[in-house]
């Protein structure tokens, strides 16, 4: 049995990330993105990226909508690996606001 924190060799075929982040401050509020992305999508020299779409969580009295993939895995070690992902939200009231951080290391050093 190989728990969460061992070290992992290679490629975990389902796996997905969490993330918590602020979005960046645009008329005077920032919203809480609370995300889980998808499976991982392959890309080339045998890395892979991860889909994710949701709505940051309402404040200022809106929401806004998000569509974005991650960047590439990159190892962190100890077995594990975590991507960056750089995106703007959808519009309302007037304004968008930028994501940007690093999720949630997962099992895989790849
Ligand atoms: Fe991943
Ligand atoms: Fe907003």
């Amino acid at each position: 049995m190989v728990g969460k924190d061992d070290f992992v060799q290679g490629f975990v075929p389902n796996h997905n990330h969490g993330s918590v982040d602020y979005t960046s401050v645009n008329n005077g509020h920032v919203h809480l993105c609370l995300d889980v992305t998808s499976p991982p999508v392959m890309i080339k020299d045998d890395n892979h990226v991860h889909y994710t779409e949701g709505y940051v969580v309402f404040e200022d009295g809106h929401t806004h909508y998000y569509q974005a993939y991650s960047g590439p895995a990159i190892p962190v070690g100890n077995g594990m690996h975590v991507h960056y992902y750089d995106f703007y939200t959808t519009e309302a009231n007037g304004h968008r606001h930028l994501v940007k951080g690093v999720d949630q290391p997962a099992p895989g050093n790849k």
